[in-house]
């Protein structure tokens, strides 16, 4: 399970503590392990807590109703999110303080106050209700960073339609199967977005995607203008600023039950076919609240930057939700860090004064790379908290961040959790637990999280085995859309009542946790999760392919890269032009997140008697190690001779 046990030893020998720094505990939400004191003695009350920090209209009158795998929380209870986030801070001095502070990659920016951003969701609700969307109904949304996509999503959660973000690097045939499995009648998309200096072109990407699809209406948002000249097809396209510009701002908020569902969001899994992860309203917002108020210590005068895309479940969580729920103030950035020049985040950094910084690895390892003196030319003393989430952090990557970010000032919040989980579940709180470069620490107050073995029992300090979450949480997923068989099989067979969650990591002697990457057929690209099977099937989509075997390779920045094993039909010719078509060819299926970093040509795949691939020693032959255990392949030869042939390429 293990990739590389030496560097996993070496994670363990890794012995720097950093204690919370005395300045900053003063002042934190969280400066002792009080809240761990109360969630262990009572877990449910100390959800219940949490929950009562938000309005309800309507009280639970049960906190968890746990029938595995399925659970309730906070039974009864109604509320709106949209009024969370919104209305009540209207109430206060709020009304005038920035919610959301965008800046376009070209430069622009607009800085909207809740009360502006108020009167926006609700005229949307309005455009939405007048396009016939009703309590229930899907709604896709395929956007770039734009102030319109929150707008849009808290709009959806007014009127109880759930919404479906899909990214906007997702391709046509992507973005229609996520349209397609949701059964979403309308979509919300922009004539382009703005990446690296370059256009995007959403709308005609949608336009291919819903070519002979029930969907009957396309609201398109214009960002590039005279730029990018659109075809808008009658009785079904719409401009957003058209449709705005008559619409109402009061827009009653719609009381939904606590289960009801606030989004789905499709993640990848084992199979070819994404899953639509579902989210509910009042344990989903509960748990992101409660995650930013403390994991991020949210003071009401910080600015806080995420820079996930919306398009995953960290922008969900942490642009949106927590921050808003909380009447935090949100930044958003459309575009590339390298845009126009290398130390743009470091200048929005200094600009806006922003106070927290949360960011994935990979992009740390690309700023490590491209050198200290592009954060050196910036003062970013407003700095007073780092956190960093999607993929484990290696030691080296979390001292540069201390250093060059942080001014050795700031503590870093290394926050372990998935799109399935809604919020984060492992992770320091910031003015209360001594950090460790590269491990996420300990459960958040009320989490259950343990390390097992094959047969589900813990691991002994210094061990390795699965990462298993025994305890129900308030964001937990409620289900994969329309697939009630793949929910159990994937999460809850393994160990029945326990939450599998595909991921291996190691405890240490002070009960710490350190995460060790997925041990499933899943790929984490820079942060993103892709299946090694939806690339497989691209592959085999393309009419010189027979067979094709994925895997993720080690890879000093992404953390790990696509690498593509290719067997060719009778008479191909194998070269250099083939590869170059095959990456494009998945990147066109897909979306260039899943473009194969190498592709190798091999005359035949290792396989067990049974015929099924064995990735496990097709990774040993990428990264150069001993191969693992052979005795159940078919032909022993196969693995060998690759391995021989693959040596000599590298060469
Ligand atoms: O393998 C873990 C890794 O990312 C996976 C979840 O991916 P996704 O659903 O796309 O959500 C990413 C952002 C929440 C996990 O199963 N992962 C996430 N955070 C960490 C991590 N691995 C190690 N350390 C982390 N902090």
């Amino acid at each position: 399970m293990v990739e590389d046990p030496k560097a996993f030893e070496a994670l363990l020998q890794e012995d720097r503590v950093f204690p919370p720094p005395g300045d900053f505990a003063a002042k934190a939400h969280a400066k002792d392990d009080s809240l761990y004191r109360m969630a262990e003695e009572d877990p449910d009350g100390f959800w219940a807590g949490m929950a009562e920090n938000l309005d309800w209209f309507t009280p639970w009158t049960q906190v968890l109703d746990w029938k595995p795998p399925y659970a309730k929380w906070f039974v009864d209870g109604k509320l709106n999110v949209s009024y969370n986030c919104l209305d009540r801070h209207l109430k206060t001095w709020r009304r005038n303080k920035a919610a959301i502070i965008w800046e376009g990659e070209p430069g622009d920016s607009r800085t909207i106050t809740y009360d502006q951003l108020s009167r926006e969701v609700n005229q949307f609700a309005n455009v939405l209700k007048g396009q016939g969307v009703k309590k229930g109904d899907r709604v896709t949304i395929y956007l770039g960073m734009v102030p319109e996509l929150p707008i849009a999503m808290l709009a959806c959660a007014r009127i109880g339609a759930p919404h479906s973000v899909v990214f906007g690097g997702f391709s046509p045939e992507s973005l229609r199967q996520r349209i397609d499995d949701a059964e979403a009648k309308v979509v919300i998309t922009a004539d382009g977005g703005w990446r690296r200096g370059g256009m995007v072109p959403l709308k005609k990407n949608t336009d291919e995607a819903i070519e002979g699809s029930g969907v009957e209406t396309v609201i398109v948002v214009r960002r590039m203008g005279d730029r990018m000249p659109v075809d808008m097809k009658a009785g079904r396209d719409l401009w957003w600023h058209d449709l705005m510009k008559g619409a109402s701002a009061a827009c009653e908020p719609e009381p939904m039950d606590s289960e009801d569902l606030l989004y789905l969001l499709y993640t990848s899994g084992t199979t070819g076919k994404p899953k639509g992860i579902m989210h509910t309203t009042g344990g989903y917002l509960t748990g992101v609240a409660a995650t930013t108020k403390y994991v991020f210590d949210l003071k009401d005068e910080d600015v806080f930057w995420c820079t996930a895309d919306i398009g995953w479940v960290t922008g969900h969580s942490y642009i949106v939700y927590g921050p808003l729920a909380n009447g935090g103030t949100s930044l958003m950035y459309e575009g590339a860090p390298d845009f126009p020049e290398r130390d743009r985040f470091w200048s929005i950094i200094e600009k806006y004064r922003v106070n927290t910084l949360y960011t994935a690895p990979t992009a740390i390892r690309s700023f490590m790379r491209w050198g200290g003196e592009w954060p050196a030319r910036h003062d970013m003393s407003s700095l007073r908290l780092l956190g960093t989430v999607g993929e484990p952090i290696n030691p080296e990557a979390w001292m540069w961040y201390y250093e060059h970010i942080g001014g050795k000032r700031t503590p870093i919040v290394d926050t372990w959790w998935q799109t399935e989980t809604g919020h984060i579940l492992i992770t320091p709180l910031p003015g209360a637990v001594a950090t460790k470069p590269g491990s996420a620490t300990r459960p958040f107050p009320g989490i259950k999280a343990e390390v097992v073995n094959e047969r589900g029992e813990p691991v002994g300090a210094g061990q390795g085995g699965y990462l298993v979450l025994t305890r129900p949480w308030p964001g937990m997923l409620r289900g994969i859309w329309g697939d009630p068989e793949r929910y159990q099989g994937t999460y809850w067979n393994r160990f029945p009542g326990i939450y599998f969650t595909g991921d291996g990591a190691k405890r240490d002697k002070d009960g710490y946790i350190w995460l060790l990457g997925r041990v499933d057929d899943v790929v984490n690209v820079a942060g993103h999760r892709i299946g090694t099977m939806e690339v497989e099937s691209a592959l085999v989509d393309h009419r010189s392919v027979a067979e094709a075997a994925v895997i993720g390779k080690n890879h000093e920045v992404k953390g790990q890269a696509i690498s593509a094993f290719v067997t060719v039909k009778e008479g191909v010719v194998q070269d250099d032009k083939l590869i170059a078509e095959l990456r494009e060819h998945v990147a066109r299926k897909i979306g260039a997140l899943a473009r194969p970093d190498d592709i190798f040509f091999a005359a035949e795949l290792p396989k067990t008697r049974s015929g099924k691939i064995m990735r496990r020693l097709l990774r040993d032959v990428a990264e150069g190690r001993a191969l693992g255990d052979t005795t159940t392949l078919a032909d022993p030869n196969v693995v060998a001779k690759l391995k021989s042939q693959y040596e000599e390429k590298e060469a």
